[in-house]
């Protein structure tokens, strides 16, 4: 298992792209399903889950190219397998999002249960709710959802809480449905967006994506098309919270601030200067940061995936700050990591309070889920030493050739394999 070794203390500077958004990559990847056309998909980020994900859909029969700019190019017109297998899907819980076009487009599916994961249980009783009003006959055995529908009808549905990937998943199946769908307490997330441009592109009649309330009306058939994935906004928020705590100057191109306000309101807060165009953002920190509390919850509000990198960033901030966290039941664990490095955290039931340390020392600390890392190789870009981030390939599974970037952008960083 590979890690990497951050030599602390370096203020970032400079200039990068931001990659395509892995979170909208992965169900467009999969909306390719629905047609018999081909699916042109540009801006796709070079991720392991997006391997996974491409893994996942070859194996079933879907077609796959990649051009050289690293679009890909699917084709399910000789898809023939319906099935997800447990092995590929324990590695990627993304893979649920086959469930809904493989009904929709063939009337079965067999998908495995994604079972848990380090952040929570993450059932998917949302997903299977809203497929079985829209006329689906699911059966759960063996650890595997097997799925059936002569045509899905469209129906009026209401989520019991939000759920971004439910959202998705039952927006595509309603797609193909006869007849018209309405998605009540829907997630806004730009993600969700992303996909039901990239949908109507293809010829599907969906309107209020970005709002709680989607209405899609069925179609026969979707056809070909060609879309590019948006910047990753949490990719964006990362390098930002890494830039504001380590000092320096950075300029994100191929960024839209318009998908991560909640953040960039909380970085000035923290005393970042920030200025933005249509697609790039310029971060200027001033100095230590100030402690900023912050509460997750579904979008617009401040996003899950970017808590962990903001307790880094109030480790080393001036002040107390307070942060809680709504919408996994699990996700401090990289508490005791940060702890490690002279943080001063206490955490009480979903709340953790954040004391900003006189200074964060490297040690050797370990990677538990995507964003955990994300927040630890933070800490260690200000800690003082040398910090070890073991089991990067959390990291490699959200973050396209994050040392590499950070390297450009000044830091002294580098990949050690095991
Ligand atoms: C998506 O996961 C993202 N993944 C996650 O990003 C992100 O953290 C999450 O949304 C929240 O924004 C992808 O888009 C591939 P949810 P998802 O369904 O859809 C509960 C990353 O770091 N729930 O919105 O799986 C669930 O347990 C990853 O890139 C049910 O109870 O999250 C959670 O507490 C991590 N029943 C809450 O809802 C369901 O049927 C929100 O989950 C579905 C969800």
């Amino acid at each position: 298992m590979d890690s990497l070794v951050i030599d602390g203390g370096i203020p970032l500077n400079g200039e990068i792209r931001v990659s395509g958004a892995k979170n909208a990559a992965l169900p467009i990847l999969c909306a390719g399903i629905l047609t018999a056309g081909s699916l042109q998909v540009r801006n796709v980020p070079h991720l392991r889950d997006v391997t996974t994900m491409l893994t996942l859909l070859t194996q079933m029969g879907m077609e796959v190219s990649l051009d050289e700019h690293l679009g890909v190019c699917l084709s399910a017109a000789a898809l023939h397998n319906r099935v997800a297998p447990y092995e590929l899907v324990k590695t990627m819980r993304a893979s649920i999002l086959v469930l809904g076009p493989l009904l929709a487009r063939f009337g079965e599916a067999r998908v495995s249960l994604p079972g848990g994961c380090a952040i929570g249980l993450r059932p998917v009783d949302q997903h299977i709710k809203g497929l079985e009003a829209m006329g689906a006959t699911i059966s759960i055995d063996s650890g595997y959802i097997h799925a059936r529908a002569e045509r899905l009808r469209g129906q009026h549905i209401v989520f019991d809480l939000v759920t971004v990937t439910g959202t998705e998943n039952l927006m595509m199946a309603a797609a193909l449905a006869d007849g018209l769908t309405l998605l009540d307490n829907a997630a806004r997330e730009p993600e969700v967006v992303d996909l039901a441009e990239c949908l109507n592109a293809m010829g599907a009649r969906i309107t209020g994506q970005g709002t709680g309330s989607i209405r899609i009306e069925g179609v026969a058939n979707l056809g070909g098309a060609s879309h590019r994935v948006m910047p990753d906004r949490i990719e964006t928020g990362t390098f930002l919270a890494a830039a504001a705590a380590t000092g320096g100057e950075i300029l994100l191109k191929d960024a839209r601030v318009d998908l991560l306000e909640a953040v960039v309101d909380k970085l000035r807060e923290a005393g970042a200067f920030i200025e933005s165009g249509p697609d790039w953002i310029r971060l200027r920190a001033q100095g230590r940061p100030r402690s900023v509390n912050a509460r997750t919850a579904p979008y617009p509000a401040f996003p899950t995936d970017m808590q962990a990198q903001f307790m880094a960033l109030n480790s080393v901030a001036l002040g107390t700050a307070v942060m809680t966290e709504t919408v996994f039941e699990n996700r401090f664990m990289h508490v005791q990591e940060l702890i490690r490095l002279g943080a001063e955290i206490e955490v009480e039931g979903n709340t953790a309070i954040i004391r900003g340390a006189g200074g964060l020392s490297g040690a050797t600390v370990m990677a538990t889920d995507l964003r955990a890392s994300a927040g630890l190789v933070i800490a260690g870009l200000v800690a003082a030493g040398t910090t070890v981030v073991d089991r990067v390939y959390h990291l490699d599974r959200g973050y396209e050739c994050i040392e590499e970037k950070l390297s450009k952008l000044g830091a002294r960083i580098r990949r050690q394999r095991n």
